[in-house]
């Protein structure tokens, strides 16, 4: 199993491009399921989790290509099956974002059910509840939701909890839905906009994407289109926690800073300098951070893919801050990890009350899901000496070539076997 070994205490210096958005790439992938046209997408990172939906819809029969490094080319024009088995879909929760899409235009799906995780149970309720109110048949079959619909009906669906695939489902469902669906109570997450928007230039008429309510009027058909994926926003705040524990001076480029707003003024809270030009952050250190409080929500709020990372900040900076996660209930794996690098940490339910210590210690740790595993990343890069960490295809799930990214910005990071 592929580890990697960092040596701490480098100062973070230079440019770094950001990656298009793992969360942003895989409904769109997904979306291209609704079209018997070509897909073409830009800006797709490279990434495990973009080759497992590929997989994942290669299995149906379609053609999912990778025409360079960042795009993709995608038809389903012969789609010859509509089940996303347990193998992929264990790998991957987000292989759920097939049951709306699929439901949509071929009238049948079987997905098998994404069962726990190590975050938290996760589930997939509010998926079944609409397209039970758009008309489908859902039942649950030895673990698979098996869904059968004539042609989805457009209705209006009030979510009980904010919920981003959810969101992202329902969307893609209704848009060959026949009538208008009404989405209250919708993720406002940048991802649903570009979600929206990739929909929009195949033909479908969503309006409202960004806000609480997003109103879908079904169309017959959907074409084939060009889309760009939006940047990589934890993939960026992740770059900009990793500079200001090394007390650097780094610029993202390419990313989206309309979408890390509450990211960007927590950082600024904890004393970074940051400027944003464009489409480039530059973050600059020159002391030690304060410790800051946090609490996890929807967006626009600040998002629990970045808690784990600002935990790593916390633990390096002075003074102490409350980080309350309210989305997952399981999401604090990186506590142990992050004390046997000498942090001080102490959980109660929900909440991590985080005393920064003056130094970490490098340690052998041990990744446990895709944000935590950048939380550990972070903490090495401060820490005094070496750090391995164990199980990282966690990380290689959601950042692009992560290793030549750091290494480039002054990092002492590799990947051993
Ligand atoms: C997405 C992101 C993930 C992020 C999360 C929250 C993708 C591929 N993944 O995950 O990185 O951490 O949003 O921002 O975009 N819930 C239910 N029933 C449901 C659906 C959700 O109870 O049917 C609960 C979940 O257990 C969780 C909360 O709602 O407590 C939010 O989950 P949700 O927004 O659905 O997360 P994902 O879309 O899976």
């Amino acid at each position: 199993m592929q580890k990697l070994r960092i040596r701490g205490g480098k100062r973070l210096v230079g440019t770094v491009r950001a990656s298009g958005a793992k969360n942003a790439a895989l409904p769109i992938i997904a979306s291209a399921l609704l079209t018997d046209e070509e897909v073409v997408l830009s800006n797709v990172p490279d990434l495990a989790d973009v080759r497992t939906m590929g997989r994942l819809l290669e299995g149906m029969g379609v053609r999912f290509e990778r025409i360079d490094g960042e795009s993709v080319r995608i038809c389903a024009d012969n789609v010859t099956g509509t089940e996303a088995p347990y193998e992929l879909v264990k790998t991957m929760r987000a292989s759920v974002l097939v049951l709306g899409p699929l439901v949509s235009r071929f009238g049948k799906a079987r997905v098998s059910l994404p069962g726990g995780c190590s975050i938290g149970a996760r589930p997939v309720d509010q998926h079944i509840k609409a397209l039970k109110a758009m008309g489908a048949c859902v039942e649950i079959d030895h673990g698979y939701m098996d869904a059968t619909a004539s042609r989805l009906k457009g209705a209006r669906i009030v979510t009980d909890m904010v919920t981003v695939t959810g969101t992202e489902n329902i969307m893609m469902a209704a848009a060959l839905a026949d009538g208008v669906t009404v989405i209250e109570n919708a993720a406002r997450e940048p991802e649903v906009v570009d979600l929206a928007e990739c929909l929009n230039a195949m033909g479908a008429r969503v309006h409202g994407a960004g806000t609480p309510q997003i109103v879908i009027e079904g169309v017959e058909k959907l074409h084939g289109c060009r889309h760009s994926v939006i940047a990589d926003r934890i993939e960026t705040g992740t770059f900009l926690c990793a500079a200001m524990v090394t007390r650097g001076d780094v610029t993202v480029t390419h990313a989206a800073p309309e979408t890390l707003e509450a990211v960007i003024s927590k950082l600024r809270e904890a004393g970074a300098v940051i400027d944003i030009d464009g489409t480039s952050i530059r973050v600059r250190m020159q002391s030690r951070p304060t410790a800051v409080d946090v609490r996890t929500v929807p967006h626009p709020g600040f998002p629990t893919d970045m808690q784990a990372q600002l935990m790593a900040l916390d633990a390096v900076s002075q003074g102490s801050g409350r980080i309350v996660e309210t989305i997952f209930e399981n999401r604090f794996m990186h506590v142990p990890e992050l004390q046997r690098m000498g942090a001080d940490i102490h959980v109660d339910g929900h909440t991590a009350v985080v005393r920064g210590v003056e130094q970490l210690e490098g340690a052998n740790v041990m990744a446990t899901d895709l944000r935590a595993s950048a939380c550990l990343v972070i903490a090495a890069l401060a820490a005094q000496g070496e750090t391995v960490i164990d199980r990282i295809y966690h990380l290689d799930r959601g950042y692009e070539h992560i290793e030549e990214k750091l290494s480039k910005l002054g990092a002492d990071i590799e990947r051993i076997a």
